[in-house]
C-alpha cells in the first residue's frame, strides 16, 4: 500500500537527524506515512525533481547541501520569503505536478535564538552562503541595527549584504571581533569533518548571545568558548527542530506536538 511520504534530499544525507524527527512526529499524530533520505548528487537533482512530479504520494523534500541555491531552478513558484533569502530548504508539492520552494530556515533559527532583544542590536555572522542569507534575513526582519560577516571568501559576503540591501562590514575569519550583541555561527567550521572555528571571543560584552547553527557536534569548541565566558548560548538541535516543524506542517497538514524536550532527547541518545 503506498502512504503519503516527504523525504530529505542532500549530498551527503547520511548524517540527516530528519528522517528520525518527521517519522517521530508521523508516529505521535497517527499519520500513515514515512519520511526517508535520499542521496542526491548535484548532476541528478533535476532528474529527481522530474520524478516526484509525477509521484502522487510524494509531499515535498527538505533540501540539504549543497542543493539550497540549485534548486530554485527546477521550482514552478517560490515563497516571498524564498525570493528575499535567494535559498530554500523545502520543496512542496501544490498538485498536479507542480512544486512551489520555501524557506522555513530563517524562522526556524528565530524562534530557536529565543529571547534576544534584537531591536537596534549588532550582530555578527559568520559564513556567507545559504544558511548565513536565512540567519541574516531573520536578523533584518526583527530590527537588526547593524551586521558584521566574518567570511573566508570576502566577496560573497559583499553579495550577501548587498541582495539583502543591508549596510554592512565583512571581515576576514581571523580578525578582531567588534563588541556585538550577537554572534552566529552559519557556516559549516566547526562540524564534524569540517575545519575547526576558532574566535577570540573576548571582545564580546556579557550580555552577548553565542549561536552554532552546526549540531553534530552539539557543543562545539565556539559553545564551550563562550559558555567559559558566561555568555548565553544557543546550540544548533533549536533551528533544525524548529525548521522541521514547519515544513512537517507544509508536507503533512498537521502541526506537529509542541514538546521539543522529548525530541532533543531522541535527537541526541
Ligand atoms: P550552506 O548552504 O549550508 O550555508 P555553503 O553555501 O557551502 O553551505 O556555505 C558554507 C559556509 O562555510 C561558507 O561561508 C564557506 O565559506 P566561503 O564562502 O568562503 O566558501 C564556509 N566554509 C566552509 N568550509 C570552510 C573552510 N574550510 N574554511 C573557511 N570557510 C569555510
Amino acid at each position: 500500500m503506498s502512504v503519503p511520504f516527504a523525504e530529505v534530499v542532500g549530498d551527503p544525507v547520511a548524517h540527516s537527524k530528519s528522517p528520525v524527527m518527521h517519522r517521530a512526529w508521523l508516529a505521535a499524530l497517527g499519520i500513515e506515512g514515512d519520511y526517508r533520505a535520499a542521496h542526491v548528487r548535484s548532476q541528478e537533482l533535476a532528474a529527481h525533481f522530474e520524478t516526484c512530479r509525477t509521484l502522487p504520494d510524494w509531499r515535498g523534500a527538505n533540501i540539504t547541501v549543497p542543493h539550497k541555491v540549485a534548486c530554485l531552478d527546477l521550482v514552478d513558484q517560490f515563497s516571498a520569503d524564498v525570493t528575499a533569502i535567494g535559498a530554500a530548504n523545502c520543496i512542496v508539492s501544490i498538485g498536479n505536478g507542480r512544486l512551489r520552494a520555501e524557506n522555513t530556515d530563517w524562522t526556524g533559527f528565530f524562534a530557536a535564538l529565543g529571547k534576544v532583544d534584537l531591536r537596534g542590536a549588532h550582530a555578527i555572522i559568520i559564513g556567507a552562503g545559504g544558511a548565513s542569507r536565512a540567519v541574516l534575513y531573520a536578523l533584518t526582519s526583527n530590527g537588526i541595527g547593524n551586521v558584521t560577516i566574518l567570511n573566508r571568501t570576502h566577496a560573497r559576503a559583499h553579495v550577501l549584504l548587498e541582495d539583502m540591501q543591508v549596510e554592512g562590514d565583512v571581515l576576514a575569519l581571523d580578525a578582531a571581533l567588534p563588541a556585538a550583541d550577537l554572534l552566529v555561527n552559519a557556516s559549516s567550521l566547526g562540524m564534524v569533518g569540517a575545519a575547526p572555528l576558532s574566535v577570540d571571543l573576548a571582545p564580546l560584552p556579557a550580555h552577548a548571545t553565542v549561536c552554532d547553527i552546526v549540531y553534530a557536534p552539539l557543543e562545539t569548541l565556539l559553545l564551550t568558548a563562550a559558555r567559559a565566558r558566561g555568555l548565553r548560548t544557543v546550540d544548533g538541535l533549536g533551528m533544525l527542530i524548529e525548521q522541521a516543524r514547519t515544513a512537517f506542517e507544509l508536507f503533512f497538514g498537521r502541526t506537529p506536538p509542541a514538546d521539543s524536550a522529548a525530541l532533543r532527547r531522541l535527537l541526541t541518545s
